[in-house]
């Protein structure tokens, strides 16, 4: 312990995911933090309420603003993404409205990737474009194109690394040195990585956003979301985005869902990624494969970022089989172990057709000039024993 009460531990990853924040001398001993069941604060007169208020004296006021145990799990990923600060919502969508509502205006534009998740591809087409602000799509894989689109000069530059679903990488650093170039902010969904994959603030971008729902709660039981940046960023999200335009509180419940979560989250990643490379190769020799994406191949047309900007690989995977859409839905259809639900980052081992389920806010059309192929099966490798999920696939195959 320091002077301060807290551990004196702030380096390696895991050892801030289990003990940043909190010390048990903070209440009462308790190994693990309490969870503050409340709506609301107390103050002890209206003079320091009227403080609080005003932001004279930091004080918790209401949980739709903040709450003790989000305000744990805030601080931890911050700690985690190397933040100045976080904001917890009650899910991953919640957290990236809650962001483009604070920073942006009608009349602005930003330059998002050609693939992005469904819910945010429509938040931003069918959302944002109604309130005036002009989404412009461009292949971030591409520098001279995203040289040619930050002409425009965009106040956001918004991309997915890996991007949901095809596996393609953004490469963080270039983006982010072209963008503030040209003046814009760097927004990354860093959900598929998770911060023991990459870290996207210490290759340069403005603000990381998650769904918590995914490999941060880590167990398929709650539905969540984090932004983190600057304090001075952070405070006009919490105070804007948070409080006043989407109310996407986190329950204290959920958060402490997380905080146990984030105790594994390394633990957990480097087993995904173990995992997923075993199934990778396996789908790689199997005859009826056409594509597999994973970034830790050798035949990964990006292996060579990868490596550069992925501690580890990760646990998705993206492919296709010869038979295309029918032979995709048969084979899916065939599976036992492995279920069929959107979601990823789980303990249990999840498949899903993005064309039909996730990725079907998108018009087959867009799909196309997206990326985001009609038979393409997006694989979520879970904690399963590994030989058992490598047997489920091969009976489906052989059915
Ligand atoms: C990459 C990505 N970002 C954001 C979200 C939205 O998160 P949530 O479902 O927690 O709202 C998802 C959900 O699948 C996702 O895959």
């Amino acid at each position: 312990m320091d002077g301060s009460g807290q551990i004196e531990c702030p380096k390696g990853f895991s050892t801030r995911a289990i003990h940043e924040g909190y010390h048990p001398a903070d209440a009462g001993g308790a190994l693990t933090p309490p969870v503050h069941f409340t709506s609301t604060f107390t103050f002890p007169d209206v003079e320091s309420a009227g403080a609080a208020f005003s932001g004279e004296q930091p004080a918790h006021i209401y949980s739709r603003i903040s709450n003790p145990t989000v305000d744990l799990l805030e601080r931890r990923m911050a700690s985690l993404e190397g933040a100045e600060a976080a904001v917890a919502f009650g899910s991953g969508m919640g957290a990236i409205t809650a962001v483009f509502w604070s920073l942006v205006a009608p009349g602005d534009e930003i330059l998002v990737d050609k693939t992005l998740y469904g819910c945010t591809y429509a938040f931003f087409n069918h959302g944002l474009a109604k309130f005036g602000v002009r989404v412009s799509h461009v292949d971030m894989t591409d520098p001279d194109a995203v040289e040619a689109a930050l002409k425009s000069r965009p106040g956001i530059v918004y991309f997915e690394t890996p991007a949901n679903p095809n596996m393609r990488l953004i490469d963080i650093e270039d983006i982010a040195l072209k963008a503030h170039a040209a003046g814009a902010r760097v927004i990354v969904d860093n959900t598929y990585a998770s911060p023991y994959l990459t870290r996207p603030l210490e290759l340069g971008a403005d603000i990381t956003v998650h769904s918590a729902t995914k490999y941060l709660g880590g167990h398929g039981d709650l539905i969540g979301g984090i932004a983190c940046g600057t304090q001075e960023i952070m405070d006009e999200v919490r105070g804007c985005g948070l409080k006043d335009m989407t109310g996407a509180a986190l329950a204290p419940f959920n958060a402490m869902l997380i905080l146990r979560g984030l105790k594994t989250l390394g633990l957990r990643m480097r087993e995904h990624s173990a995992s997923a490379g075993e199934v990778a190769r396996f789908l790689e020799r199997h005859p009826e494969v056409s594509s597999v994406a994973w970034p830790g191949l050798q035949s990964f047309p990006q292996a060579a970022l990868a490596a550069r900007q992925m501690r580890l690989p990760g646990g998705m995977i993206a492919f296709e089989l010869d038979g295309g859409k029918a032979a995709a839905i048969a084979f899916m259809n065939r599976l036992n172990l492995i279920q069929r639900a959107v979601s990823l980052g789980d303990a249990e081992s999840l498949i899903q057709h993005p064309a039909s389920m996730t990725h079907s806010t998108y018009t087959p059309e867009e799909q196309a000039a997206h990326g985001i192929a009609p038979g393409l099966i997006r694989l979520s490798v879970g904690l399963e024993d590994v030989e058992d999920i490598l047997a489920d696939l091969a009976q489906a195959f052989r059915s």
